[in-house]
């Protein structure tokens, strides 16, 4: 039995008892039978289901909102926003079965084709930033494809996750198509690793975590997507609209408390604009409107965790703070927006990701000097250009090593695009029109047509 806190409150919010591994095992047992049947529901009526389940959804959209914000301290502005998101995921695979098409092969002798095959049952392991988008980007695709779900929510945030798991009942899926399986990572998750009966593991979380999860799969050649850390560089450049360069960095690190792992947490700005840009920075993160979630104006709201504040604040400790936002005092895990100034980039505060709305702030000569402070990292998932000058933002989105970069923006997610990190970052893409074939393995088939 856990217990689940409201981290804008500390006040425990529900108990989940988590799954043993004989329940683990038992789960993923029903999940392989389901598995059988689900595979052969027509396409027209898999896409049906979950264009239903999305309907479910959206008509508990706000329910579901501020379940998050009682959960995981989401403002609830966000929280509509990720609700909204697992609808339109599953609304956007729900087209994709009768579109899953394979190839005719022209072969002497008969006739080639190939198909796109489930793989079997699908384990999703899912973090705690961002619980409900997260375990969409898993479950709708791989359902679509054929595949039967178990999911693991994170021990701090369940309750979204198993709603979603009655919402999905509600709209029709069949018994043991998506399951959610509350528990801890070492016991849910880690059996997920080694049952043989679970063909996929998709894993969202700290790139230590995603490191063994990824040794583990080797052993039985399990598929594995992993979406791990980031310490994503937004590059200014001297001619960029400072303004709004200024204006939008807050809220592309501090949004969801910095707990993303796509938050601009690095700020390369060229050296003859730094002090300008700082200038431009510190009235914005001191109007960065910190406050309980569940306040309609609320931009930020506190950490997961008191363990977690405690982490985060440990990287501020003997920094040089250059100003900070405000926090509401009281009860709560708060951690009021911190803007640090690196000394070098070997400082740990700007080469370890932080995961909390902590920035730090360096400056940069010419256009080879940022991209290779931006690449001087493991991680390697999004990031942000500021220029005005064309041929720049081209020339250093393509040196950048993040599979999501922005120009003259800091948008990374959008359900129909691929998202996905380089280097320790991750390996496999979600999202977008390819993301639905990591959930299926190409079958060849010849038939001779000699007589
Ligand atoms: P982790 O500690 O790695 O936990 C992630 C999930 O894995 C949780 O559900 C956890 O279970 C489970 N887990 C832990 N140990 C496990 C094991 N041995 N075997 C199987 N599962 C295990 O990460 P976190 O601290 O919750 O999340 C923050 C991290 O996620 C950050 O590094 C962040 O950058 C990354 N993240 C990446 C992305 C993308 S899209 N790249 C998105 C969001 C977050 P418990 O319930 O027991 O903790």
């Amino acid at each position: 039995m856990s217990e689940v806190r409201n981290p804008a409150t500390g006040e425990v919010v529900a108990e989940v008892v988590g799954a043993s591994v004989a329940e683990t095992d038992a789960a993923i047992g029903r999940a392989a039978r389901a598995y059988e049947s689900w595979r052969n529901v027509p396409p027209g009526e898999r896409g049906r289901l979950l264009r239903r389940f999305a309907a479910e959804v959206d008509a508990h959209l706000e329910e579901l909102a501020r379940l998050e914000v009682r959960n995981a301290g989401h403002t609830i502005g966000n929280a509509r926003w990720e609700a909204g998101n697992v609808r339109d995921v599953l609304d956007y695979y729900a087209g994709a079965p009768e579109r899953l098409t394979g190839r005719q092969i022209p072969v002497a002798g008969g006739l080639d084709v190939t198909f796109h095959e489930p793989l079997g049952v699908v384990g999703v392991i899912v973090p705690w930033n961002f619980p409900m988008p997260i375990a969409g980007w898993g479950f709708a695709p791989a359902l679509a494809a054929g595949n039967t779900v178990v999911l693991k929510p994170a021990e701090l945030t369940p309750l979204t996750a198993l709603r979603l798991a009655e919402l999905a009942r509600e709209a029709g899926l069949p018994e043991d198509v998506f399951t959610v399986l509350p528990g801890s990572g070492s016991v849910v998750g880690e059996r997920f690793v080694t049952h043989p009966a679970v063909r996929k593991v998709c894993f969202t979380g700290s790139t230590e975590v995603g490191t063994r999860i990824m040794a583990g799969c080797a052993e039985q050649v399990k598929r594995v997507t992993l979406e791990l850390g980031g310490k994503s560089a937004n590059l200014v450049f001297a001619d960029a609209d400072l303004e709004r360069a200024a204006a939008s960095a807050p809220a592309a690190v501090f949004d969801n408390a910095g707990q993303d792992c796509c938050a601009r947490s690095r700020i390369l700005v060229q050296r003859p604009v730094y002090d300008r840009f700082l200038e431009l920075l510190e009235p914005a993160v001191r109007a960065f409107r910190v406050a309980d979630p569940a306040t309609e104006t609320a931009e930020m709201g506190p950490l997961i965790s008191a363990g977690h504040r405690d982490r985060v604040a440990g990287y501020v400790d003997g920094a040089t703070v250059a100003f900070t936002g405000s926090r509401p005092d009281g009860p709560g895990f708060w951690h009021a927006p911190t803007v640090l100034l690196a000394d070098s980039p070997a400082d740990r505060h700007w080469r370890e990701e932080i995961f909390g709305p902590v920035v730090s702030v360096l400056p940069f000569d010419d256009e080879a000097d940022a991209i290779r402070l931006a690449n001087d990292t493991e991680y390697g998932l999004s990031g942000s250009i500021w220029t005005r000058d064309v041929g720049r933002a081209v020339r250093v989105a393509r040196a950048v090593e993040a599979g999501n970069l922005s120009v003259n923006s800091h948008s990374s997610v959008r359900y129909w695009t691929p998202f996905g990190g380089m280097k320790r970052s991750g390996l496999g893409r979600e999202l977008g029109p390819d993301a639905l074939h990591a959930f299926t393995d190409v079958k060849n088939v010849f038939i001779s047509t000699e007589e």
